[in-house]
Parts: C-alpha cells; sequence; structure tokens
C-alpha cells in the first residue's frame, strides 16, 4: 500500500510537517480495557492478572511485558525522556504537557509496541520513535504544528467519506508525530475512545491521547518497517518521504538520522544499515 501524498504538505515549514499519511484498513480491533486494578495486565482473553499468561503475548493492556519480555518502561527511563524535552527551550508550550508518564499510560493500548523481534529490535523501534517526535516537535518544544490553527487548510480529503470533516474543524499536526488529516483523526479517535472528527483539538489538550495518537500511527504505518529491519530510512519514507526523501529535504532527513544514531547509542545498540532516504 503506497502513502498518500498530497501537495499540502509541500506548503508546511518549519517542524509542524504533516504527516503523509497511509491507511491501512485491515487493522485488528482496538484493545479493550478490562478494568483492571493498577499493575495487572489484561490478558488476550480479557482478564486481570500479573503473571506471564496475563502479561505475555496478547496482552491488551496493563504492564504488558510482549513477547521478547522487553519492558519499554525500563529502556525510556526519565533520564532519557529528560535527556530530549530537557532541549527545549523552557518557554515551549510542550514542556508542561508531553511527559514520559503520558507517554507510558500511552502504551496500555499498544502492547506492540518495542516488545517484538529481538531486544536489539525493541530498542532500535524506541529509538526511532522518539527520533521522529524529537523531530516533529522540536525536542517535545511544540505540541502543534506551527501556524496550523491560522492556515486556511483544513486537512480534509472529502474523499474519504467514512471519515467525513466536521465544519469549522481542522485537522492539522498535533501531537509527537503530528497526526494529520481527517482519515487519520477519525480511525485513530474510534480505535483510541474520542471523537476525532468533532474534536481533533483533543490530541493537543490531552498528554496520554497525545501519544496514543502518535503510537497509533506509528504502529500501523512504521512498527511493520522496523520489526521487518527495513532500516531507519524507510521510517522517514513512511512519515514524511513525499516531502523529504530522494534528496528534496536532505537537512531534514539528517537532522532524523542525527537523532537516531543518538538515541540507539544512549540506548547501547547499533543502529542498523540504510539510515537514509
Ligand atoms: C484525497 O485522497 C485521494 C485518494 O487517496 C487522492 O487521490 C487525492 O489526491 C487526495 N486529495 C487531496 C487534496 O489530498
Amino acid at each position: 500500500m503506497a502513502p498518500l501524498n498530497s501537495k499540502h504538505n509541500l506548503l508546511l515549514t518549519l517542524l509542524g510537517t504533516g504527516i503523509l499519511a497511509a491507511i491501512f484498513l485491515s487493522e485488528t480491533a482496538a484493545g479493550q480495557n478490562c478494568g483492571c486494578d493498577t499493575g495487572n495486565c489484561c490478558s488476550q482473553f480479557g482478564f486481570c492478572g500479573v503473571d506471564n499468561d496475563y502479561c505475555g503475548t496478547g496482552c491488551q493492556s496493563g504492564p504488558c511485558t510482549g513477547s521478547n519480555g522487553i519492558s519499554v518502561s525500563d529502556i525510556v527511563t526519565q533520564s532519557f525522556f529528560d535527556g530530549i524535552i530537557n532541549q527545549a527551550p523552557a518557554t515551549c508550550v510542550g514542556k508542561s504537557f508531553f511527559t514520559r508518564a503520558a507517554f507510558l499510560n500511552a502504551l496500555s493500548l499498544f502492547s506492540a509496541f518495542g516488545t517484538v523481534g529481538t531486544t536489539d529490535v525493541s530498542k532500535q523501534e524506541i529509538a526511532a520513535f522518539f527520533a521522529h517526535a524529537t523531530h516533529e516537535t522540536g525536542f517535545f518544544c511544540n505540541i502543534e504544528e506551527n501556524g496550523g490553527a491560522s492556515t486556511n487548510d483544513a486537512y480534509c480529503n472529502a474523499t474519504y467519506t467514512e471519515y467525513p470533516c466536521a465544519a469549522n474543524k481542522k485537522y492539522y499536526g498535533r501531537g509527537p508525530l503530528q497526526l494529520s488529516w481527517n482519515y487519520n483523526y477519525g480511525p485513530a479517535g474510534s480505535f483510541i475512545g474520542f471523537d476525532g472528527l468533532n474534536n481533533p483539538e483533543t490530541v493537543a489538550t490531552d498528554a496520554v491521547v497525545s501519544f496514543k495518537a502518535a503510537l497509533w500511527f506509528w504502529m500501523r504505518n512504521v512498527h511493520p518497517i522496523v520489526t521487518f529491519g527495513q532500516g531507519f530510512g524507510a521510517t522517514i519514507q513512511a512519515i514524511n518521504g513525499f516531502v523529504e526523501c530522494g534528496g528534496k529535504e536532505p537537512d531534514k532527513v539528517a537532522n532524523r538520522v542525527q537523532y537516531y544514531t543518538n538515541y540507539c547509542n544512549q540506548l547501547g545498540v547499533a543502529p542498523g544499515d540504510n539510515l537514509s532516504c
């Protein structure tokens, strides 16, 4: 499935580059919240418990260990997270919005994130996610796309009649990966549990939803690339390739690669091949 490209993305500037979306319709159903107590996992069959039967393969929410036993919270330490957001200037709106706790909370819906394949693949996936988030938000400085609210472009593609745009709502970039377009806000909202078409601003006002929206996009469009070992360059292609790859925006590509290799170094993993695009 080829990414959906649009000339509108060429108009975007600075950090708030819109995500070039690819819609993958054949996804599994949304994870259910079993309503388990804190510290309990919701098993693939919807029961609460703490051992591998509940927290292992198929675990839907809670402290899932995933198939390789990786705990993402052990890798994304407070000092790793702070090492990123502390580089954003003090005046940034994102500094009092994005938190490690919100990221970890958001993972409850995406137990396969950073927990599939070898330990190295897990670390590379985590490094790649934070590299793109760093680039898209400026070290978690910005919550929304620069100029997104003031532009006349609503990022509404009416071709997607199943995701009708609401009057006076704009689907410009918001959150760690700058979720964009009605055809992403609609299904992301359905999966996460908010009205993405009528209330797209939730992605910029609720930090957990904001990270969930980024992870929703990631799991559909980028996670398969990482876990199949296609290299970091392919993740750039999946996120904003039409705008940046093939020599169009070499500085932006170089920035993403630099963040990625830096985070891989911090996490003690080799970055792998095919870094650029
Ligand atoms: C809307 O989506 C269709 C189908 O993917 C695409 O062909 C068209 O170029 C898009 N239009 C805009 C304005 O993005």
